[in-house]
């Protein structure tokens, strides 16, 4: 989903952009990585890969650490030997999401899940292979393009007007967070590389409930919805109370992110 519209993104703003996806190019065989960075010679590897989906990673837990750990340390040694800088991706399933304010980067990582765990270790893998010339961006609750979202699903339940009034957990905090959001984030990198890790979700901040209501309303969608608890959705793999990352350090070398409801607004608007 973010690879989509990272190469959109890039490509209209003129670079030179080679994408390397499955079948062609897989993160845990290096072999196809060096075929394919040796004919684009780039000057930047920004690696979207992963295994995305959590309570899948629950149940796969060596599938979670071979693609999103050894395939991200694999992405990292191709970008070495390129000699190119790497912009890899992450998210705040790295944090347990128990602390009261927005998580910073320096605050303690403490993963519950398995994707937090295996998420995290491949941070530490880009670190440990390319100390010097790598960005770490953590994200959360993110939706664009073609999804699977949480934006794609509300629209598809909102659509039944009919329907039951419709549960959504309103004790989860996040920065719910475009992919052109991010997508502009990676390009303005670029040309301003800052070391180490960055978090880079939109501003603002809501719960399930209240990015359900603003979608619902920028929508003009009619179907009731009313606030649960997390216990009501008993899920394999805990979801963080806590989703919300501080913009700080972002905010401190110059970039400021977009506030979630413009951002929503932008992407329902179809100018995305
Ligand atoms: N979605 C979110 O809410 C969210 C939140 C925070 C952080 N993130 C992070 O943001 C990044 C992008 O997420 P996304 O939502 O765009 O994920 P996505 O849509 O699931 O994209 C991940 C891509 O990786 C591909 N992939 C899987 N195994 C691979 C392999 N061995 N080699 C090469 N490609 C492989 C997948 O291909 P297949 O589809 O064919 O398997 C998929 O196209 C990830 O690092 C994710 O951890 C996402």
């Amino acid at each position: 989903m973010l690879g989509r519209t990272l190469a959109s993104t890039l490509s209209a703003a003129g670079h030179t952009v080679a994408v390397a996806d499955l079948p062609e190019v897989d993160i845990t065989r290096p072999e196809t990585l060096s075929a394919a960075i040796s004919g684009s010679r780039p000057d930047t590897l920004m690696h979207c890969a992963a295994m995305t989906k959590v309570d899948d990673c629950e149940s796969n837990r060596d599938l979670a650490f071979l693609l999103n750990e050894t395939g991200s340390r694999n992405v990292a040694v191709a970008a070495r030997s390129a000699g190119a800088r790497l912009i890899g991706i992450s998210t705040d399933y790295v944090f347990d999401g128990k602390k009261s304010t927005p998580y910073l980067e320096t605050d303690l990582t403490a993963p519950s899940t398995v994707y937090g765990m295996s998420k995290l270790a491949g941070e530490r893998a880009i670190a440990e292979e390319l100390p010097d010339q790598y960005t770490i961006v953590r994200i959360a609750w993110l939706y664009g393009q073609g999804g699977p979202s949480f934006v794609h699903t509300m629209l598809k339940l909102g659509a039944d007007s009919q329907g039951e009034p419709l549960k959504v957990v309103d004790d989860q905090l996040g920065n719910p967070t475009s992919t052109l959001a991010v997508s502009r984030l990676l390009l303005w990198l670029l040309d301003h590389p800052v070391p180490g890790v960055l978090h880079g979700s939109c501003e603002g901040e809501a719960s399930w409930y209240e990015f359900a209501g603003e979608i619902f309303r920028l929508r003009g969608l009619r179907r009731a919805i009313r606030p649960c608890r997390t216990e009501e959705f008993p899920r394999p793999a805990l979801r963080p109370a806590n989703s919300r990352l501080d913009k700080a350090r972002l905010r401190s070398v110059g970039y400021i992110m977009p506030d979630w409801h413009r951002a929503l607004e932008e992407f329902l608007s179809g100018k995305e």
